[in-house]
């Protein structure tokens, strides 16, 4: 399925050891960009829908590093629905890529890692229109 291998699923090193764990991403390394904005989403629940946009020149990877959420991400065309679960494992999310965000639970502080300072105007949160610029 083509979507699985354009937003791939990053198992970041655990550099743990009997003190707890401890996990690194640095960008343009396990991140396929530099990082240019952080951001992050908690106090969401199993009741909300967040994101439902795509952007025209951000790439994400979001890690779930408390708790847990689902993100549903589409081309337009496939449909492809990502657990996050673990503090050490990511999605990439590359630019013109529709995502849903949801089922987050109580604990859910899901860290967002993004390519670009923030710009409202390469946001679509229309998905008719996405839909118009994506499959033309
Ligand atoms: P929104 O894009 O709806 O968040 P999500 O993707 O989690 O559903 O953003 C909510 C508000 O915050 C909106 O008014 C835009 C603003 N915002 C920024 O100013 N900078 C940012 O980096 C982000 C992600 C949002």
């Amino acid at each position: 399925m083509r979507l699985k291998e354009i937003c791939p699923i990053i198992q970041f090193s655990d550099l743990g050891d009997e003190r707890g764990k401890l996990v690194v991403i640095e960008g343009g390394q396990a991140v396929p960009f530099e990082i240019k904005r952080v951001f992050y989403i908690y106090e969401s629940d199993a009741t909300v829908v967040r994101g439902q946009h795509a952007n025209r020149e951000s790439e994400f990877v979001l890690i779930n590093i408390s708790g847990n959420s689902k993100v549903r991400i589409t081309d337009g065309k496939e449909e492809y629905i990502v657990e996050l679960n673990q503090p050490m494992m990511g999605v990439y999310i590359p630019k013109m890529i529709w995502k849903d965000m949801y089922d987050f639970s109580e604990d859910s502080i899901l860290l967002v890692l993004a390519s670009t300072h923030y710009d409202g105007n390469e946001y679509i949160r229309d998905y008719d229109k996405y839909l118009e610029e994506v499959l033309k």
